[in-house]
């Protein structure tokens, strides 16, 4: 296994926050700071912001991303957004399977996969959201739970596609709670992902892939997440709405 193969990734989850007006603010201040990223620097906004964030990245190094996607082309599901939509927005990533939407929205590792086969069948980069709630760590299920969730999540996507796919390995307990894993244990995990991934196409494969952790990741302890063998990048909830505090980060994974 080999770090120096893959591309670190930190993407910013912005979840409901921000207006436009923030939106084109935040990332004014930002694209200065992240300028000489040595990573990919990506944010995922909410739908209403995408134009605006687009428009403020244009001209930078930043990228812009959606927080979900629906498996159809179109028809008739009110309130859900297709791929094709993002894409023709200019969007470049979307969240897939992120915990929340799991826990309050009754996705499933089903929907996972058909969400993730659309986004990157319409050209979008998927960030896979798998992760352990606090009882399933408990219970000792945490590797048999995440690599269920990987496979799963995979299931039909070809070899030749996983350039389009970044695994985020999000503990439940860890999101939004400023409880951390250790490096050790956001490791240990990332470790399980690839090793599923080498199962379910190759070595090479599993090498390649870009593997987050994320959960209460902020400027102080990034650098130690970043630095370790199998973490790739991070998707970063709260520390992503300030700017210093995102930048500092970026830069923890140009180092890592
Ligand atoms: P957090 O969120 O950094 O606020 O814990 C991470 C996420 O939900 O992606």
């Amino acid at each position: 296994m080999n770090k120096a193969l893959r591309k670190a990734v930190i993407a910013g989850n912005w979840k409901m926050n921000n207006t436009r007006p923030e939106t084109k603010a935040l990332i004014e201040s930002l694209k200065g700071k992240v300028a000489n990223a040595g990573c990919d620097v990506v944010l995922c906004v909410p739908f209403t912001n995408l134009e605006t964030a687009i428009n403020a990245a244009k001209g930078s190094n930043i990228k812009i991303g959606a927080q979900n996607v629906h498996f159809a082309k179109s028809g008739a599901f009110t309130g859900e957004i297709s791929a094709d939509m993002l894409v023709e927005m200019g969007a470049e990533y979307v969240v897939v399977g992120h915990s929340e939407r799991r826990q309050y929205f009754g996705e499933t590792d089903e929907t996972v996969n058909k969400r993730s086969i659309a986004a990157i069948e319409a050209g979008l980069t998927a960030i896979i959201c798998v992760g352990e709630m606090l009882e399933d760590r408990e219970n000792g299920i945490t590797d048999e739970l995440v690599a269920m969730q990987t496979k799963i999540a995979l299931k039909g996507i070809e070899k030749d596609k996983l350039q389009k796919v970044i695994i985020a390995y999000e503990p439940v307990w860890a999101i939004g709670t400023g409880k951390t894993a250790t490096a050790e244990q956001a490791n240990e995990v990332c470790s399980v992902i690839r090793k599923t991934v080498a199962k379910l196409y190759d070595e090479a494969a599993a090498d390649a892939l870009t593997i987050q952790y994320g959960g209460s990741m902020n400027a102080t302890n990034a650098a130690e997440l970043l630095a370790q063998e199998d973490v790739d990048g991070g998707l970063i909830g709260g520390a992503s709405l300030k700017a210093d505090d995102f930048a500092v980060i970026v830069d923890a994974a140009t180092k890592g």
